[in-house]
């Protein structure tokens, strides 16, 4: 992916508009940054200073969900004590955050369609995406993949701008009983489309499924890697991924900086 978005390194002090539930354990928080919202494309990233007080030195990265005029939202499950704090910060209080940042998804060739394989709250990070396809005309399918009915994500906001969304759970609460890969496997065995594209986020082990479908379909795919971070300017060294240059060279790539977002076939998922 060379397609970098405009970064910003600077720290913006913003306010908290407002910290909801949405979803079982599922976050959406909405602030006013201006500087931030006029520049996210999709698959960019913030970084949060998840707490004001002592113990949390380390901002955590979250997608930029949606961009609504000088405002933006993210979407975040609670994983750990950062993401716990962030969800009991209440509107009116001050948040820190750096961004946009990171490269964006590529899509100097239009897909036709494209299909979003989203699990968890990795569905977050294809939000942006999902509103710049249908911006430009372009079909967009979005597969939506959850452990159970109330841990489900974005479905609502994926159907307002026009998507078809089929969606799976690990206990079949709702939708396919299974992962959202058997649908993937499903549609592109059933469909002969023009130049079909996907473009997935969620956990190490579902990407690495949507690669190798990927790769047995000759189907492209863009991923947007979720690694932990450190700093998120490249610097620490503590985000690398394994990546692929050529058949016998693997170079460690920063997440923060030569991604999030990286061209599946490229990741060596044997390396670790
Ligand atoms: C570019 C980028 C964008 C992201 N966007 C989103 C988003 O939009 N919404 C969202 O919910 N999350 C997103 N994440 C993941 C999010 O940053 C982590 O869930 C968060 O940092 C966890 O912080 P914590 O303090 O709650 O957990 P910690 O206390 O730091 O960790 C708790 C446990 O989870 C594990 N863990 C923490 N982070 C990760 C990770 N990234 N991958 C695998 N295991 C991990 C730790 O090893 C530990 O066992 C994104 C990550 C990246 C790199
Ligand atoms: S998080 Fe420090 S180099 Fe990526």
């Amino acid at each position: 992916m060379e397609n970098k978005g405009f970064i910003n390194r600077s720290d913006i002090h913003t306010t908290i508009l407002s910290n909801e539930a949405v979803a079982d354990a599922h976050y959406l928080l909405r602030c006013e940054c201006a500087e931030i919202a006029q520049h996210a494309r999709p698959g960019q990233f913030i970084h949060v200073m998840v707490s004001q007080g002592t113990g949390m030195l380390l901002r955590r990265p979250f997608t930029i969900y949606t961009v609504d005029g000088r405002e933006i939202t993210m979407l975040y499950q609670i994983i750990g004590e950062g993401t716990r704090r962030l969800s009991e910060m209440l509107k009116g209080e001050p948040l820190h955050v750096l961004g946009p940042l990171g490269n964006t998804f590529d899509l100097t060739m239009p897909p036709d369609p494209a299909i979003l394989v989203g699990g968890g709250a990795g569905i977050a990070s294809l939000m942006l995406l999902a509103t710049a396809l249908r911006e430009n005309g372009i079909q967009t399918i979005g597969l939506v993949g959850a452990q159970r009915q109330a841990r489900l994500l974005s479905v609502a906001d994926l159907e307002a701008i026009g998507i078809t969304v089929h969606i799976a759970t690990d206990d079949g609460s709702i939708g396919h009983h299974g992962y959202v890969t058997d649908i993937l496997i499903d549609m592109l065995k059933k469909t002969d489309w023009h130049r079909p594209t996907i473009y997935g986020c969620g956990p190490h082990g579902m990407l690495s499924a949507v690669t190798k479908i990927a790769a047995d379909y000759a189907v492209p795919a863009q991923i947007a890697m979720e690694n932990r971070m450190g700093c998120a300017m490249g610097v620490c060294l503590g985000c690398v991924c394994p990546v692929r240059t050529d058949v016998d060279t693997i170079e460690y790539q920063r997440v923060c900086t030569e991604g999030p977002v990286f061209n599946a076939a490229d990741i060596a998922w044997d390396v670790s």
